[in-house]
């Protein structure tokens, strides 16, 4: 059995349209000889420029799309709101769905994520659910059981035929935009505490097959330790995955 491997650059609200452009095809260049049939790179630009980069990435079958959030609701009158309908409609295939910077900046709470995640595969659109303790949590609390708890709410309603269509991204709030990497050994651990409590309910094929990235102060010098890991499948990268090279060196080490 063999999970995917998953480089994820979430470009957040960062770039105009020449500049989004501009990188995506700075990456389709460089990194398209790097990555061998069993990796996946997926760009998360933010949605305005879905569209146009789908153009540039639609004959590298190692590049797919994500969106960075999308509605909990299927459609109707919800100003602002995309929904995963409207996602699937232009050929994004994921969607981050519960990014701590969603949760704390927007109240996303674990009940409104599980909707979300739910009309996410309604649509054929997988969910790239994201878990992860703050430092508080870190220091004081038992945080292992604090992110089991986020995947138990978020997605343990899921049948087995619909979790395998999840990946998941575990992101210690703490390591994010901070240069604070979490050692790959504290990654491993959550990891694999993860993996187990998928097991639990859903038994090892299934978690087995389940794709756990990383993120958190991503770069090219700390992914090759934290790739390496047995429970580590990528990464979810944020600042470093705006730069070509930067980004390209983490690919390579996946
Ligand atoms: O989604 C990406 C994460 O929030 C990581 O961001 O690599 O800038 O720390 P960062």
């Amino acid at each position: 059995l063999m999970r995917k491997k998953i480089v994820a650059g979430n470009w957040k609200m960062n770039k105009v349209l020449d500049e989004a452009v501009a990188l995506t095809s700075e990456l389709v260049n460089m990194a398209k000889d790097e990555v061998r049939n069993d990796a996946k790179i997926i760009l998360c630009p933010p949605a305005i420029y879905l569209t146009t980069i789908q153009k540039y990435i639609e004959n590298e079958p190692n590049f797919a799309l994500a969106a960075q959030n999308c509605s909990d609701k299927v459609s109707g009158a919800f100003t602002g709101e995309i929904s995963a309908q409207m996602l699937q409609s232009i050929g994004v295939q994921y969607v981050l769905i519960g990014h701590s910077e969603r949760r704390q900046y927007f109240n996303e709470t674990n009940a409104l994520l599980a909707e979300k995640v739910n009309t996410a595969l309604a649509n054929g659109v997988s969910p790239i659910f994201c878990c992860g303790e703050s430092l508080e949590q870190r220091q004081n609390d038992d945080y292992i059981g604090f992110v089991k708890n986020q995947l138990t709410e978020s997605l343990f309603h899921l049948s087995e035929e619909q979790l395998k269509s999840v990946v998941i991204a575990y992101e210690p709030i703490w390591a994010i935009g901070t240069g604070l990497t979490a050692s790959a050994e504290q990654a491993q651990d959550m990891h694999a505490a993860l993996r187990a409590h998928i097991a639990s309910k859903y038994g090892a094929d299934v978690a087995d097959e389940i794709s756990i990235l990383y993120g958190g102060s991503v770069t090219a010098a700390s992914a090759p330790e934290l790739f390496a890991a047995p429970d580590i499948d990528g990464g979810l990268v944020g600042g470093a995955s705006l730069k070509s090279r930067e980004f390209t060196n983490i690919i390579k080490a996946r």
